[in-house]
């Protein structure tokens, strides 16, 4: 089977101004000094739409903190890909915004923490609230696509109602409900994040009413936790179906959290064309088609759908990445989620500190 990327995730940088307790960026960040330079990054963009790639996802970190921004969106633009901006909004003001947008951005995707300030400021681990909402205000008046990506837990979803409010009086045209996913530095505070039954069955029907109440007005689109599913979620549509991630130092992953599989080599968009790393690279092509799937994957109706979940959350939940996530309930390991589950549901009111994101140098 051929697959075509659809999307290059360009992590262009990990520095951030926030500390978001549920950030997925590695515990083990590249530092400044190994950054891509413009031009490295101008040929990568070049060599994704050769390769069928339509869109080009600007993030990092937070991709503001490069001085060469408005130079990357242009370059993302000059090779007919829809460049969006996934930001904090820390580092926007008026002027810098229409230069990204003169320079060809087609939308940006701001993160949102909580509808309340103290507790927004507090999940970031910095004052960032009363500035995102003011970013919003300048995009709202702009030409361009406009997601608010709020991101829920426990300690923020019995507020669902007014982060939808709050949405709908942003001028956002989709709002993306976005559960964390527990990888990197959301791992390390999972037992305080991960919300309850109870929260979970209360999200599920405010978001159906909202979705009746706005709809032609806001577009919701939501990612459950998976830790309640019954079947895992097909993690980036795949492995290597359908992105490219390139990380700040040129490193070309499948997925955000692929670094922790032990014995994976990632090639380097320094050295190797894009081409060959999805085509022929050992780290795309090993879980790409069936070959590797154990039972019961092997023989299982949904492998075509699911793919037999998230390899990187099978190592992490398991210790073996070529497991069936762990999150399935026919798989053999289910055990483990379930005692994160009990854990959860005996420490539902716990107010254990956060593990806060720390930064490169
Ligand atoms: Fe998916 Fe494998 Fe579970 Fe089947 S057994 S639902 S393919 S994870
Ligand atoms: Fe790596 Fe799911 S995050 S495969």
């Amino acid at each position: 089977m051929t697959y075509i990327p659809r999307a290059l995730i360009a992590e262009i940088t990990h520095r951030c101004p926030l500390h978001c307790v549920y950030c997925s960026n590695p515990l083990d960040m590249q530092r400044r000094s190994n950054e891509l330079s413009t031009g490295e990054w101008v040929s990568i963009f070049n060599q994704a739409s050769v390769l069928g790639i339509l869109q080009l996802s600007l993030t990092g970190g937070e991709p503001l903190a490069r001085p060469d921004l408005t130079e990357l969106v242009s370059a993302g633009h000059g090779a007919q890909l829809y460049v969006n901006l996934i930001t904090s909004g820390i580092g926007l003001n008026e002027s810098r915004l229409d230069a990204l947008i003169e320079a060809g951005l087609d939308h940006v995707q701001l993160s949102l923490q909580d509808s309340q300030e103290s507790p927004a400021n507090e999940f970031a681990g910095a004052r960032a609230h009363e500035l995102k909402l003011r970013v919003a205000e300048m995009v709202r008046s702009r030409p361009i696509g406009f997601t608010l990506n709020a991101v829920v837990h426990r300690r923020n979803l019995d507020r669902l109602e007014e982060i939808i409010a709050l949405a709908e009086r942003s001028g956002a045209q989709r709002l993306e409900i976005a559960n964390v996913q527990y990888y990197g530095w959301a791992l390390q505070n999972r037992e305080v994040l991960l919300p309850t039954r109870e929260q979970l069955a209360r999200t599920i029907a405010i978001i159906e009413a909202a979705r009746e109440r706005l709809k032609g007005r806001l577009r919701i689109d939501a990612v459950l936790p998976d830790y309640y599913a019954k079947y895992p979620k097909a993690c980036m549509g795949g492995w290597a179906h359908q992105f490219i991630l390139i990380d700040p130092a040129g490193r070309a992953l499948p997925c955000h959290a692929a670094p922790v599989i032990p014995g994976l080599e990632f090639a380097s968009a320094r050295e190797r064309r894009l081409r060959w790393i999805w085509e022929e690279s050992p780290a795309f092509t090993l879980f790409r088609d069936e070959n590797w799937m154990p039972e019961p994957c092997r023989s299982c109706d949904r492998r075509t759908r699911d793919f037999g979940g998230c390899r990187c959350q099978a190592f992490l939940l398991t210790g073996n990445a070529a497991a069936t996530d762990p999150i399935c309930t026919l798989a053999p390991t289910h055990g483990v989620v379930e005692e994160v589950l009990q854990r959860v549901d005996a420490h539902a009111s716990s107010t254990r500190s956060w593990v806060y994101r720390s930064d490169p140098a």
